[in-house]
């Protein structure tokens, strides 16, 4: 069956297609080639039509490409590099990652995709995956260490993602614990850190980076909490979306690389720095349990510090979220 993507590739920018070449070419009627556009329209991607020419795309798409991506990698990254791969429309990035072979101990391999059809947050939540529009990105890692030394990661690869998008020029950057990126007070991006393996043997870590770039306001419907992207806060944005790749993927690796030398508990002083929920007071809800405190920071196990009536509890992130107190 005819993909969208495969038809949207190439309406480019500059040329028009007319509807019966691009029938011709995948060997389907006109109807479906109708049925396409209409699908592309519906992700935000303005098409121009014209009867006696055809279609072609409004603005130039900016995919991501495998060998410019690789160009702006630093040589350390780069030589640690297993496998990149680029892909038109997936379910999911990490269940593309799930697939992969373990790299080898200090490699890691990287997936990247266009669109994702099931794009998954945290919680069970879907995460809102329009093409060419925002970065869905997975790394797949050997983990070295015990898996319960393993909390610090989400805060910790958070800072991580916001140092990049920092460099980017991103202003009013923030965190909310355990792995949020937040942009002016509305998520921008998430982490979705998954692991398969044995408890005591070597686990294969799938790391699952989601970062709005430029979001059409035909996904707001969709998204269930306050989202921004990019586009929206940076004034004359001028870096690619292989840019926003290539600085996540240095990133997440200089930060891999600290957890292995187990100097990872610098993540807790640089926690407190981004903190927007620090000395707030909070709810966390896990399941059939609600707990108020405020908020003091994370410790060496990335556990949230809560100041409660009973004392300094320690909240470990699984299944809970946490809001604001009115
Ligand atoms: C969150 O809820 O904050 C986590 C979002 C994680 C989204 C990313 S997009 C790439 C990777 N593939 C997925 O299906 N999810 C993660």
């Amino acid at each position: 069956m005819l993909h969208f993507t495969e038809v949207l590739v190439l309406l480019e920018h500059k040329h028009y297609c007319s509807g019966q070449d691009l029938a011709n070419k995948f060997n389907v009627t006109r109807a479906t080639i109708h049925n396409c556009i209409l699908r592309i329209e519906s992700l935000g991607i303005r098409v121009d039509r014209v009867r006696s020419l055809g279609y072609r795309l409004l603005q130039p798409l900016d995919l991501l490409d495998k060998s410019t991506i690789l160009n702006k990698l630093p040589t350390q990254v780069k030589d640690r590099l297993s496998s990149m791969q680029c892909l038109q429309a997936v379910d999911s990035t990490n269940c593309v990652a799930g697939e992969f072979e373990l790299p080898d101990s200090g490699q890691f391999s990287v997936v990247m995709a266009e669109i994702q059809s099931s794009g998954k947050g945290r919680r069970g939540r879907v995460w809102v995956s329009p093409y060419a529009a925002n970065i869905y990105m997975s790394v797949v890692w050997p983990l070295q260490r015990p898996l319960y030394e393993t909390g610090i990661l989400s805060p910790g690869l958070a800072i991580c993602i916001l140092q990049a998008l920092e460099s980017l020029g991103v202003p009013h950057l923030g965190l909310k614990w355990p792995n949020d990126i937040y942009c002016d007070n509305k998520k921008l991006a998430g982490l979705l850190i998954e692991c398969s393996g044995e408890v005591s043997g070597e686990c294969k870590m799938v790391i699952g980076i989601g970062v709005n770039v430029l979001m059409s306001q035909v996904q707001d419907i969709l998204i269930d909490q306050e989202w921004t992207d990019i586009f929206s806060n940076v004034d004359d944005w001028k870096s690619t979306r292989n840019d926003v790749a290539a600085k996540l993927i240095s990133s997440v690796i200089a930060g891999l690389s600290l957890f292995e030398k187990r100097y990872s508990i610098e993540w807790v002083d640089q926690w407190a720095r981004w903190d927007v929920m620090k000395d707030m007071q909070v709810e966390i809800h896990s399941v059939g349990e609600k707990q108020t405190g405020i908020v003091r920071g994370i410790d060496a196990s990335g556990c949230l510090l809560l100041e409660t009536t009973q004392g300094l509890e320690k909240i470990s992130a699984g299944d809970v979220s946490m809001r604001a107190q009115s």
